[in-house]
């Protein structure tokens, strides 16, 4: 079959599995053919995409292992079946973009911190069965968690036991799913496990968050929205190492413990702008200065030395990742351009509309 070992848990459920990391979490796991069984449980919300799954969907030994199913964490009666046949759970579903917690944070309460508990739920019910002996053996839970938990960070790197600071409504919906998390550990036995990923790059990264949005403006010679001076700091991670690195926190991490998941690669925004546009061979003119995000954290970096120990390590230089990431852009515009129709011009026109009106050259 594959050089892929038998695997710990052959059937997953994973929640938020048609968005970006999520979706590549699923596409490498049964790319590796070594029978696991996937049920992807997503609300296609206007970030999930049924079209982020079709390598899997179109591929006939892949598609017999996999199973979508369209709904909302935070519905105990959808939940329950599905942990109930699932030897593990690994949550990506999320409201995931901190503009969007700005401009409507209760979306982000309801699925990052009750659908965190509902999935919860449904594991202790689960575990309870195991005790009893009716299935055999609890289900695992991973919870997927960002740096953002951590909050702006001036100096020095993030450690797992550091407070955390959360300052937008998006980090702080995540803490407190987190603290949901850590709770059933403490308080129930549960077997969960959680990561802190790092900004996260690459294909099928919805046209949002900086990278994408700017790569596809600049293709269309649209203006580029640069928050504030530009020199904020994210530590960028490509996706298929976050996807990975999950996985490998999933299979050998400790219950109860929590993983950092830095890429080792902090830049301004300004020099990962500056990078995108050589790249695609378009001008730095088109880069507008515009009024800042609000409680806008200046940096993010994490320690990875407890990953590490675990024995994991990514695979992709950004220079590498960032070329590969324009090219993938370049290439599959029919899947960009279809997601910047519809409910798109409107969350532009809110996000953008007076920031780009008042904007000045970025200099
Ligand atoms: P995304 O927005 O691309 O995808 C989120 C997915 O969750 C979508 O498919 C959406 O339809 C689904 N979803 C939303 N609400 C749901 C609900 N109530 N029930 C079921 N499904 C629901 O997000 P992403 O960038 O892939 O992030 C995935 C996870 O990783 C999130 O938990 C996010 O907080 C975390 N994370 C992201 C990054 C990053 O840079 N993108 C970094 C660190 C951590
Ligand atoms: O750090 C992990 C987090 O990374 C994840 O938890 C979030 O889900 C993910 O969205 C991302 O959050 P950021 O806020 O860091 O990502 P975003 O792409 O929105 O912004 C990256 C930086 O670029 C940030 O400093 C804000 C800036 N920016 C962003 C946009 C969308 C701009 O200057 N202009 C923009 O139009």
């Amino acid at each position: 079959m594959t050089g892929h070992p038998s695997p710990r848990f052959p059937r997953l459920l994973v929640t938020g599995g048609a968005g970006f990391i999520g979706s590549c979490f699923v596409r490498d796991r049964l790319a590796r053919r070594d029978g696991t069984q996937i049920v992807v449980l997503d609300k296609l919300t206007y970030a999930g995409n049924r079209a982020n799954l079709a390598a899997v969907e179109t591929d006939p030994e892949q598609s017999a292992r996999f199973r979508f199913v369209r709904g909302d964490i935070a519905d105990p009666a959808v939940v329950a079946p599905l942990v109930a046949q699932a030897d593990a759970v690994v949550n990506f579903a999320a409201e995931s973009h901190v503009d969007r917690s700005i401009l409507d944070p209760e979306a982000f309460l309801r699925t990052d911190v009750l659908g965190v508990h509902v999935l919860l739920e449904a594991c202790r019910a689960e575990a309870d069965r195991a005790a009893g002996c009716d299935r055999a053996a609890a289900p695992r839970f991973l919870q997927v968690s960002t740096d953002e938990v951590y909050g702006s960070v001036e100096s020095g790197q993030s450690r797992e036991q550091d407070r955390l600071d959360p300052r937008s409504p998006y980090s702080a919906a995540k803490a407190s799913g987190e603290l949901l998390v850590h709770s059933c550990f403490a308080t129930y036995g549960l077997d969960v496990v959680t990561t802190r990923g790092a900004n996260t790059y690459g294909p099928y990264h919805h046209p949002e968050k900086l990278i994408p949005l700017f790569i596809t403006n600049a293709i269309d010679d649209q203006q580029l929205p640069l928050y504030g001076d530009g020199l904020q700091r994210r530590d960028w991670l490509y996706v298929r190492d976050h996807a990975g690195a999950i996985g490998h926190v999933l299979d050998h991490g400790l219950a109860g413990e929590t993983y950092n998941i830095p890429g080792g690669n902090e830049r301004t925004n300004r020099q990962v702008v500056a990078t995108l546009l050589e790249l695609l061979g378009k001008p730095w003119s088109l880069v507008r200065q515009v009024e800042d995000r609000p409680g806008h954290d200046r940096r993010y970096a994490m320690d990875g030395a407890r990953l590490a120990a675990l024995g994991w390590k990514n695979e992709m230089p950004i220079e590498e990742g960032l070329a590969s990431t324009v090219k993938w852009y370049l290439a599959n515009e029919t899947w960009w351009r279809a997601i910047k129709s519809g409910g798109w011009d409107e969350y532009y026109r809110r996000q953008y509309a007076a920031r780009l009106a008042g904007s000045r050259d970025a200099g």
